[in-house]
């Protein structure tokens, strides 16, 4: 079998792809990639500052340099931004780079876990709290289609850190 040395953790927004992402490397001791995080190095700015002031074509185009940018990394758990795997050939490369993870949840909980976490999120900015729900609906259900292309698909209200590591232990180069 053909071990991975690369774990892409997919999701919607809110979904807990940076905190499951650390927990994973740590366990496999291996290093964590927060592709937002890269683009704020690149940018020289926050996440809100590159929608406001770039515009979204700029901040997909970054986050399509960055990602692409991480294709002889090794050892690596990273976790992407809600829409990386919707644009472009992004959700392609990171079939044929690593293992790809969608962490999957139900409209009910992202809206819980998103309801006081907008302000960092330039798409829900101007989301009033009583249209978060149908948005988040409506938005899951067009980017599905890309997440659920996923190697693995991890419902993660019923999946906690040790049964995720143990299901792809086996999948990984140590
Ligand atoms: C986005 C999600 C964000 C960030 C940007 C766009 C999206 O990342 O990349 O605000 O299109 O869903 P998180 O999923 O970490 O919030």
């Amino acid at each position: 079998m053909n071990r991975s040395d690369k774990i892409f953790l997919i999701g919607f927004m809110g979904s807990g792809k940076s905190t499951t992402g650390k927990e994973l490397a740590l366990r496999l001791n291996w290093s964590f990639i927060d592709l937002d995080e890269m683009i704020e190095q690149y940018a020289g700015m926050k996440i809100r500052d590159i929608f406001q002031h770039k515009g979204e074509p700029w901040f997909r185009e970054i986050e399509k340099q960055e990602l692409l940018g991480l294709s002889d990394v090794s050892k690596a758990v990273v976790s992407t931004g809600g829409g990386t795997p919707c644009f472009g050939d992004n959700m392609s490369f990171m079939i044929s780079k690593g293992i790809t993870i969608y962490l999957r949840m139900t409209p009910e909980m992202l809206e819980n876990r998103l309801l006081y976490a907008s302000y960092e999120r330039p798409l829900l900015k101007d989301i009033a709290k009583e249209d978060l729900r149908e948005y988040i609906v409506r938005k899951l259900e067009e980017r599905e289609k890309w997440y659920l292309k996923a190697g693995m698909v991890i419902d993660e209200c019923n999946t906690d850190i040790e049964t995720m590591y143990s299901l792809i232990r086996k999948l990984v180069r140590e």
